[in-house]
């Protein structure tokens, strides 16, 4: 693997979920891969579980690991090629990039999407620059419009809680005071789509996610009916994809209840996380036994160990 910032950069999910296991049974098993090697972790924006799973996941494959808050500890850099610098961006992506690349073997990258220019955003312009000027393997930790690693965790979890071959997984939209890019949605729905698991994507009028990524994939704009004999719910907030980064709902009865989820087949329920509750999801509801939340927050350790031993084999 030369850089991870899809589905499309495993070599397939079987392979991903064996490389998973092999780094949870044995996670200090291959700390000769990163002998000498330094991992930089770049973050435009906040973070919990993806800065500290993924620094720990480098340290578990013996790496170093260095972190930088850009526009926090950093100069505020550019991103937009050919416009005068007489802002407040004192330095240009252009060079940055370079100069961190000359500094480690490999980049983990956190840039999320404008919300303001969708265009820019699905054209992913951040990670591409990084990947384009790094001269080393870049790692997606969340980008305009997916989080890979994010997903990867998701399908680990839910082979280690599914009871059938073929679970039906429902991802749910919910409400959000705030406008939250796509990425996790869409990027959930195009690892799941790799998978034999029954999708339905279930959200109200006006939140129709790309059509790139939802070609193939059913939608049920009737959330009740969409839970039925479901055995995972996964509910995230997006803004609109058409209107773009628009809140068009804050409907609060798109919450994920008890009573709704007395409509599954004894569903788990999952969300990235962070989550805010009572209004993505009810407090009996995360905090009932079928709540795995924790469970995906520890895979996302798994996950970046997964990706960076790949990588780390192919350099
Ligand atoms: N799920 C996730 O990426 O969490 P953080 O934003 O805290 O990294």
């Amino acid at each position: 693997m030369k850089n991870f910032t899809s589905v499309k950069d495993i070599p397939s999910i079987e392979e991903a979920l064996q490389v998973a296991k092999e780094v949870k049974e044995n996670p200090y098993g291959f700390k000769e891969l990163g002998d000498n090697k330094t991992m930089i972790l770049i973050f435009f924006n906040s973070s919990l579980r993806t800065r500290l799973s993924t620094q720990k996941a480098a340290m578990n494959l013996g790496m170093n690991t260095m972190v930088l808050n850009v526009n926090q500890d950093g100069w505020k850099l550019e991103s937009e090629l050919g416009v005068v610098m007489d802002g407040d961006k004192p330095e240009h992506l252009r060079e940055a990039i370079p100069v961190i690349g000359s500094y480690c073997d490999l980049i983990g990258v956190r840039a999320f999407a404008s919300l303001e220019d969708k265009s820019s955003d699905y054209q992913e312009k951040i990670i591409q620059q990084f990947i384009d000027y790094a001269g080393v393997p870049v790692v997606s930790m969340e980008a305009a419009t997916r989080h890979p690693l994010q997903s990867y965790a998701d399908l680990i979890t839910i082979e280690e809680h599914k009871k059938v071959d073929r679970p039906k997984v429902v991802l749910t939209w919910a409400p959000h005071p705030r406008a939250l890019p796509q990425a996790v949605a869409n990027s959930f729905v195009e690892w799941m789509k790799e998978t034999d698991y029954e999708l339905v994507v279930t959200h109200p009028k006006g939140y129709e996610l790309a059509d790139s990524f939802m070609e193939g994939v059913t939608v049920e704009y009737d959330q009740k009916k969409a839970f039925e004999g479901a055995d995972f719910i996964y509910a995230k907030n997006w803004s609109a994809y058409h209107d773009y980064g628009q809140v068009l709902s804050k409907d609060r009865s798109w919450c994920v209840d008890q009573e709704k989820m007395a409509l599954t087949n004894d569903a788990k329920f999952m969300h990235c996380l962070p989550v805010r509750r009572n209004m993505i999801v009810s407090d009996s509801v995360i905090d009932s036994e079928n709540a795995i939340v924790i469970d995906q927050a520890a895979n996302r350790e798994v996950s970046a160990q997964a990706v960076i031993k790949m990588i780390l084999e192919d350099q």
